[in-house]
């Protein structure tokens, strides 16, 4: 019979969009971690690294949502995970605390205030843990504004800015590391000269969830191989909030672009470049009946030796949130870890969880990848400089 922990917790997940599908998939893991750890704690890929920084298993989970509706009710709706599976963890979802989301078209240093003030509730409750922001809000537009700015003052007397701004910002200025899992960009250089200044580790772009992931395996494969590619057509369909979000051209953008650009940043060509445009071609299609459980395809044209053409077909079916919950705890654990190690800053090493990676120099292949994951944990044990 499994026995539940009772430790203090060693990582406190601050979650914007927290009763989203992947916030609630998080919410239930960390319940699970804690009364029978095997079923979520084999799904992670730090469950061996940061020995220092306590249990793995050992995770608070607490955030803000506009929603009012509570966790169970939350993830009954996005029908992610059966009742099954969570209707005994029900009483231990509703102790989970959720704050209201500041209203968005206050000022944004007025939403930092309050950010701020329901952070430092949240670090009394567990004074041990040390707290990660994970930012799961829905995908947003790109506001050109923001880029421009150059003061912190500039950018907190914008009104109705973007809501993740919020969030980081709040984060960033209470010395607490960000994850940023969406597709949105929060790194302005005013945010980046924060971070650095304060040393805290800023991770992100836009988690690799499924395709992009394996399209980054194959890509790296094909080119270890010398062979071309002549041509990558990508179909994704999903039926979640975030897929019907995703219709929006707008919000779609910055998702569409983080899928498309690494695949030529891989090679070092322009997929294409034989036809004068682009065939690497990436649709999201929002189709209702498939909710969570989303399926892509890939065809992949290929080349080899006298030109002479050959294929490859790929279809996952996958599910959206129960693949992005324990990334979402890795990354909260790594970002966890570097600032105990005082490593802060856009952190590019940690490239192989994201489809557009912070800072300068990411790695791009999967092999760059997995390496500077290796290369990260040793800076962390303070054995590379
Ligand atoms: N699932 C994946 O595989 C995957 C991969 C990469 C990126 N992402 C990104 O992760 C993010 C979260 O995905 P999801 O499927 O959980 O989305 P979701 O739409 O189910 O959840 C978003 C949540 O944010 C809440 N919210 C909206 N505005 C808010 C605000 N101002 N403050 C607080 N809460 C607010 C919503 O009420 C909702 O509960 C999306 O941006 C998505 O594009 C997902």
């Amino acid at each position: 019979m499994p026995s539940e922990s009772t430790a203090s917790p060693s990582v406190l997940m601050l979650i914007a969009g927290a009763k989203g599908a992947i916030g609630t998939t998080v919410a239930l893991a960390a319940v699970q971690l804690r009364k029978d750890p095997a079923p979520v704690l084999s799904g992670l890929t730090t469950a061996q690294r940061f020995a220092d920084l306590g249990d793995p298993a050992h995770i608070a989970v607490a955030g803000w949502d506009k929603l009012q509706t509570p966790i169970a009710e939350a993830l009954r709706r996005h029908g992610v995970l059966p009742e099954s599976l969570w209707q005994e963890h029900a009483p231990f979802l509703s102790q989970i605390e959720i704050r209201s989301a500041p209203p968005e078209a206050a000022l944004l240093s007025d939403q930092v205030e309050a950010i701020q003030g329901d952070m430092r509730h949240f670090l009394a409750r567990w004074p041990s843990a040390q707290p990660v922001l994970v930012n799961l809000l829905p995908a947003a537009w790109d506001i050109a504004q923001l880029h421009r700015l150059e003061t912190l003052d500039e950018m907190l007397k914008v009104s109705a800015p973007l809501p993740d701004l919020a969030y980081v910002l709040a984060a960033v200025l209470s010395d607490i590391p960000v994850v940023n899992f969406t597709p949105n960009t929060v790194e302005f250089p005013v945010v980046c000269r924060e971070a650095r200044r304060r040393g805290v580790p800023l991770a992100g772009r836009d988690g690799k969830t499924g395709q992009t992931y394996l399209k980054v395996v194959l890509a790296s494969a094909l080119k270890a191989r010398s062979l071309y590619v002549d041509g990558w057509y990508s179909l994704n369909i999903l039926g979640n909030a975030d897929g019907r979000n995703l219709m929006d051209p707008d919000r779609a953008c910055g998702k569409l672009a983080n899928k498309t650009q690494l695949l030529d940043e891989i090679l070092g060509y322009k997929v294409g470049e034989a036809y004068g445009e682009s065939s690497h071609k990436v649709h999201i299609d929002y189709y209702p009946p498939r909710g969570d459980a989303k399926e892509a395809w890939d065809v992949i044209d290929f080349k080899g030796i006298f030109g002479l053409p050959m294929s490859l077909r790929l279809n996952l079916q996958g599910r959206d949130s129960i693949l992005a919950a324990p990334m979402a705890i890795d990354l909260a654990r790594w970002a966890a870890a570097l600032k105990k190690a005082g490593i802060g800053g856009p952190i590019p090493e940690l490239g192989f969880y994201f489809k557009k990676a912070v800072g300068d120099d990411a790695p791009l292949t999967f092999q760059e990848q997995l390496a500077a994951l290796d290369r990260l944990e040793q800076k962390i044990r303070g054995e590379r400089k």
